[in-house]
């Protein structure tokens, strides 16, 4: 894509966030947000934007309490599309000063529920290099391809793309926490070499930074090989 092209397209994501604020959708996400997600309201729009307009189906690595695979769910149930949401969550206990939980997936398959959103999401227990959780997403996703994929993980984002970039769209949209963050934040140093890496092999096409550190873009598959 040429660096207009590009830049109608950056400016047009900045225009479409600065409309949700103004749509009933900020007030529902930033309730979500404040009980689920690390995330900034700014990512949570995106991400319901990005699931509302893909085509194809949505993969998230790293579901947590599940504030980001609810902005998903709002934005496949706004699309009437059939969509899956699939999402990677291997469980256990995590410190946080407003999100604190001794079980993860006990809570997230809880929010899930109290949201009404079980039965539109897949989740799957596990890591998201394991075999068995490659097999599973292969498994739920069938043929089609993925519209949307998500990593809010462990900083291994190249890891994480090698594992499922057969199953990208061209264009695939791409939400990737943590490029940006506090220097007591581990996973800023990897994410941010991983993404600067494949953004230089033309795998990764930068549309913006947003929140506290998001990296959002979209995968070109033509560049990528493995
Ligand atoms: C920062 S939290 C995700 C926050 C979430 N996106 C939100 O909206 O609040 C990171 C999550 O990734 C999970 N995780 C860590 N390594 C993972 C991996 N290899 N595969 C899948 N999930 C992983 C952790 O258990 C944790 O729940």
């Amino acid at each position: 894509m040429s660096n207009e092209g590009r830049l109608h397209d950056c400016l047009y994501l900045m225009q479409t966030l600065m409309q949700y604020r103004q749509q009933p959708i900020h007030g529902q996400l930033n309730t979500i947000g404040n009980k689920y997600s690390m995330l900034h309201l700014d990512v949570l729009l995106l991400i319901y934007h990005f699931a509302k307009a893909c085509t194809g189906h949505i993969l998230e690595i790293g579901a947590f309490l599940g504030g980001a695979t609810m902005a998903a769910a709002l934005g496949v149930g706004e699309s009437g599309s059939k969509k899956a949401i699939v999402t990677i969550e291997p469980g256990g206990r995590l410190e946080h000063r407003r999100l604190g939980t001794k079980n993860i997936l006990r809570d997230l398959e809880r929010s899930l529920a109290k949201q009404r959103m079980s039965e539109m999401v897949t989740l799957i227990k596990g890591h998201s290099f394991d075999p068995a959780t490659i097999s599973a997403v292969e498994q739920t996703l069938g043929p089609d391809e993925i519209g949307l994929l998500v990593i809010d993980a462990d900083g291994a984002v190249q890891r994480d793309i090698n594992c499922y970039a057969e199953r990208l769209a061209d264009d695939c949209w791409l939400v990737i926490d943590d490029y940006a963050g506090p220097a007591e934040n581990i996973k800023v140093t990897p994410t941010r070499r991983d993404v600067d890496a494949l953004v230089e092999a033309g795998c990764l096409e930068t549309l913006g930074f947003y929140g506290w550190g998001t990296w959002i873009g979209r995968w070109r598959q033509k560049s990528y090989s493995s």
